[in-house]
């Protein structure tokens, strides 16, 4: 499509797990509005979302977050150039509602529809804020379900570096918040207690540190529980610090040597755990140490939210054109990668 009339004004939409989302921006980083509602206490006291009790939440909340959405916007259908919502990956159930209503919205309302990557939209979270990022990029992508590093060469063409082998950061962290009380989600209560901690208190061990661009994270979690049930005396406080302390020091050594390695640009962070106060501090000052142009996005970016899905359609839209509406959800959806 021509970027030109590449569509201006966006509704995104996001239910891909337990956050209903809706957001208008305009030319990909005009944040017009962005509307999140967020399931967390309904799902707390079961520790974790339950898939579906988040589709039912998701069709009540659904009509009520893109009417906000519209009017924080100043805007009704008319004023819109078309809908967009996450395809993947995600829970289908959950998935399915917004789909199912953004397919329906852009059919009466007569503008495209655009499917969004979930995983995609985490890294365009990015560009919404700073159009200007230099590529090639490093991107750290980590969320509740995946721990990636991507090297970003262009929009739209990425390659995958590194994964996890087990378990995703940000579910380590649920994990042992759970075990340790703290409630879910587990990242922010890790996050805010480690402040109080000392994180040098328990050495925890930093899987795979000098063995490629791959993670692993779920020995630091058993370790965790072993140190605990043997020393039951250590402040949680200083548990939570070293085990962040743990993960981090994993995250940033390997995202730093792949930068190096792989001739980067710029270093920035996505999805859920972005929002780690430790993580944050730790880039930033890697990236000024190694001349690379660092970004994090604001908090709200990093974790769930329909501007960064409005963002990605938009650049989906200049490089593809819209997507047929006979698209189906896709629960294990990967990002597309450069063969
Ligand atoms: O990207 P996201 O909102 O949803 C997924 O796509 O998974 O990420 C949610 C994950 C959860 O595991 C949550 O515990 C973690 O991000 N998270 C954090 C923090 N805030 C959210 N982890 C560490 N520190 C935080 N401040
Ligand atoms: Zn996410």
């Amino acid at each position: 499509m021509n970027p030109s009339s590449t569509p201006s004004r966006i509704l995104g939409i996001e239910t891909s797990c337990d956050e209903t989302a809706a957001a208008v921006v305009a030319n990909g980083t005009d944040v017009l509005s962005s509307v999140v509602s967020s399931q967390v206490d309904l799902h707390a006291r079961f520790g974790g979302v339950v898939p579906e009790l988040a589709s039912r939440a998701h069709v009540e909340l659904l009509v009520p977050v893109v009417a906000e959405a519209l009017v924080e916007a100043g805007l009704d259908g008319e004023g819109i150039d078309a809908v967009a919502a996450t395809i993947g990956p995600g829970l289908v159930g959950a998935l399915l509602v917004g789909v199912s209503a953004a397919k329906a919205t852009a059919l009466v309302w007569d503008v495209p529809f655009v499917g969004v990557n979930h995983l995609e939209a985490h890294l365009y979270a990015s560009f919404l804020e700073e159009p200007q990022l230099e590529l090639p990029l490093l991107v750290l992508l980590v969320s509740g379900a995946h721990t990636m590093l991507v090297l970003m060469e262009d929009h739209g063409r990425y390659r995958l570096l590194g994964s996890t082998i087990d378990d995703a950061a940000g579910e380590a962290f649920d994990k042992v918040a759970r075990f340790l009380g703290l409630g879910y989600p587990g990242g922010p209560a890790i996050d805010r207690l480690a402040m109080e901690g000392d994180p040098t208190a328990v050495v925890f061990p930093r899987s795979m540190l000098d063995d490629g661009w791959d993670f692993s994270f779920s020995g630091l979690k058993t370790s965790v529980i072993t140190w605990v049930r043997k020393h039951p005396e250590t402040p949680v406080a200083d548990v939570a610090a070293s085990f962040q302390e743990a993960v981090v020091d994993v995250l940033v050594t390997k995202a730093r040597r792949a930068a190096r390695e792989v001739g980067a640009k710029g270093m920035v962070l996505g999805g859920g755990v972005a929002a780690n106060s430790s993580l944050r501090e730790r880039v930033l000052d890697a990236c000024i140490e190694d001349g690379l142009q660092p970004f994090l996005p604001s908090r709200a970016m990093c974790t769930d939210n329909a501007a960064m899905v409005a963002s990605a359609a938009w650049w989906r839209l200049r490089a593809d054109g819209p997507t047929p509406l006979d698209v189906p959800v896709s629960p294990g959806l990967g990002l597309p990668l450069l063969g």
